[in-house]
């Protein structure tokens, strides 16, 4: 297990390294994130480099048997590149050019900005690829900006070009006679703008898509300097499940593997939390790495609420239940200066150490204890989620109604899962269904023919399938389909949309469960209701009032040796969850552990057995029955198979 701190020596006198070194050994650390925004120090002028400082720094820790993750430092680009070269500067939305003063400030398709970012990867990757102390890379910092500079314009439209072939064929794609944007010359075509009000939506996501693509090649642009010098792993920390600027999933398969950064503040609901650890495992179906994980109050301005005592074990013991194999804690000491001043992480200003230190200490004591059966282990899931990214960029443009948010509803399917401790993989790509009992897909708004393809089969070999409203809308050029809705999958739901209503903040409607789906709750329904006309499947639940009272909202339906429901509005979370519970008793899905509200369990298992997790992330004690003979490792107290947790308590216990 590698455990540690994202370090910035270059912050500090050299002096001060082997204090440093001293204190994260003491702590049990083997490994740092180092230098992702120390491109001044490293080249102070175009072309004079000096990795000194850097080697000397590996030595200090190595000599404390401590590794470093090197982040390439291309998101601060020095004041003498971005002044002596204006044009790399990113430009934004309204087309307001950025200014120099802060970070990811420049334009990754800006051809100097990429030429700088080569000579500095490849002389850093030349100058410590292969020290000994080096453990691996990671890209750049966060991913993200989007850039809407003419030189972006002119990339897109060479994009569009290879995509497209012909105007012809853009316009069918895009439906451009709408308002007279038929181009007659591919220079034409414009950015997606605010200046341009509500853009064609079929442009927008093909925008989308073109800049994920720049990242890709960015990315890749950097991986090939580095592979040149250094066979050590690469990594990017993205940001978990909430970002949509970006597709992660493309990013991730260029990398050998996926980390990311969690700031779970004080109150961020932990189901959520949940969700971006096991939609990062879903990547590449590999463990992870949280390679920011907050260990402190922190700010730009004002500062979010100091991590009170055994909230920074409860946040690693679950990130290490849902697969991740290294836990980097950001930061080491809090900086002095700078805009990340108010930044803490485990040491004071002053260098001192403190309870928090203490705490990450004995974190990594009772880590120890659980070293010998994580080794190769993972979670095991029998269930999935589908994130899809292209729907995500679709709604970006067009919400369909002011509630609509796309994570909002994948976590209102998940939680009632999660609170029952059903293991889930989140997935981003085509991963192959088969292993899976039960697949949900929310508001999957653009639906690909390979996509729905390989839903239908999924079902029919007996599979089951869950959609929400806004799915199968759209087609994969972003118009929607010549069919009724939901498009391409209407056999397999037995149901078609017969209309569709989008509520007003003031509207009251009303969805009742029937036939025991949802044991009779009655809920509102919000954010969007789906009057569904059923062909071979059964209604599951009915309007009660408001738009379309008696109507159906809910369905299931036998498609082959599977079942599939479509979800027509957004009902509460107490329906949501009894619904979601149902389904997956129905798909034969089993229930391991009953725990108490927010005490969530997850299992890691493995060639040296079945390690289960349990965090109680409440700020009072609880109890959980233990379903089987377990060992306690760390944590609890078991009493007659009860195990008695704290506040923010965590136990692991192997199953005998
Ligand atoms: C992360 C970022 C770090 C630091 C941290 C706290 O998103 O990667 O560099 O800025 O937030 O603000």
């Amino acid at each position: 297990m590698l455990f540690g701190a994202d370090y910035y020596p270059e912050h500090w006198p050299e002096e001060r390294w082997e204090v440093d070194a001293g204190l994260m050994q003491k702590a049990g650390f083997n490994i740092v994130r180092l230098a992702e925004f120390a491109w001044v120090k490293m080249e102070p002028e175009p072309g004079r480099f000096d990795f000194e400082w850097l080697t000397k720094a590996l030595r200090v820790l190595h000599s404390h048997g401590i590794q470093a993750v090197i982040g390439t430092p291309t998101a601060t680009p020095p004041a003498w590149l971005c002044t002596s070269k204006p044009a790399i500067m990113r430009v934004d939305e309204q087309r307001r050019q950025v200014t120099f003063g802060n970070r990811q400030q420049s334009c990754i398709n800006q051809p100097e900005y990429r030429e700088h970012s080569k000579i500095i990867v490849d002389a850093l990757a030349k100058a410590v690829g292969n020290d000994e102390a080096v453990y691996g890379w990671q890209i750049d910092n966060e991913f993200g900006p989007l850039c809407y500079c003419e030189l972006c314009q002119r990339k897109f439209q060479e994009w569009l070009k290879a995509k497209y072939h012909s105007l012809e064929a853009l316009e069918a794609a895009w439906g451009t006679i709408f308002w007279s944007q038929t181009y007659t010359d591919w220079l034409q075509i414009p950015l997606p703008w605010a200046t341009t009000g509500t853009p064609n939506p079929s442009l927008a996501l093909d925008f989308r898509r073109f800049f994920a693509d720049c990242y890709a090649e960015y990315q890749q642009m950097q991986i090939d300097i580095i592979r040149k010098h250094s066979p050590k792993p690469i990594t990017h920390n993205f940001m978990g499940l909430w970002p949509e600027v970006l597709n992660y999933q493309q990013l991730a398969d260029q990398l050998d593997f996926v980390s990311w950064d969690n700031y779970p503040f004080g109150n961020t609901d932990p189901a959520t939390v949940a969700a971006s650890h096991d939609t990062m495992r879903g990547y590449k179906k590999q463990n992870f790495w949280v390679m920011e994980q907050m260990s402190g109050p922190g700010g730009w301005g004002e500062m979010a609420p100091t991590p009170k005592p055994g909230r920074i074990r409860e946040w690693t013991f679950q990130a290490v239940g849902r697969g991740a194999d290294a836990i980097s804690y950001f930061r080491w000491r809090v900086c002095r200066y700078g805009t990340e001043q108010y930044w803490h992480g485990i040491l004071n200003h002053d260098g001192t150490t403190n309870r928090r230190y203490a705490e990450i200490k004995s974190i990594r004591e009772e880590l120890a204890r659980i070293e010998p059966y994580l080794e190769g282990s993972t979670v095991k899931a029998e269930l999935a989620f589908i994130n899809d990214y292209d729907s995500r960029f679709a709604f970006q443009y067009q919400k369909s109604n002011h509630a609509f948010s796309y994570v909002g509803l994948l976590i209102s399917l998940y939680r009632g899962l999660y609170d029952r401790n059903v293991a889930v993989d989140i997935l981003s790509r085509d991963w192959d269904l088969s292993n899976y009992k039960l697949v949900v897909a929310p508001s999957h708004f653009v639906l690909t023919e390979e996509r729905a393809r390989i839903l239908r089969n999924y079902v029919e070999a007996g599979g089951h399938l869950v959609m929400t409203y806004r799915s199968a809308v759209k087609d994969v050029t972003g118009l929607i389909f010549n069919e009724p809705l939901p498009g391409l999958l209407q056999e397999v739901f037995g149901a078609v949309v017969a209309e569709y209503h989008s509520p007003q903040p003031d509207e009251e409607n009303a969805i009742g469960g029937i036939e025991g789906a949802t044991h009779g709750i009655i809920s509102e329904a919000k954010v969007w209701l789906d009057v569904m006309d059923l062909t071979t499947a059964e209604a599951l639940a009915r309007y009660e009032a408001g738009f379309a009272p008696g109507s159906v909202a809910i369905t299931r339906n036998k498609f082959g040796a599977g079942t599939a429901y479509y979800i027509g509005t957004h009902p509460s979370q107490e329906f949501c969850s009894a619904l979601m519970e149902q389904i997956a008793i129905q798909s034969g899905i089993r229930f391991s552990i009953d725990t108490p509200a927010g005490v969530e369990a997850s299992v890691r298992t493995g060639s040296n057995g079945e390690l289960l997790f349990l965090v109680n992330h409440n700020d009072y004690p609880c109890s959980v029955r233990l379903p089987y003979p377990y060992e306690g490792l760390v944590g609890g107290s078991v009493v007659d198979g009860l195990l008695e947790l704290d506040d923010y308590g965590v136990a692991v216990l192997r199953r005998v």
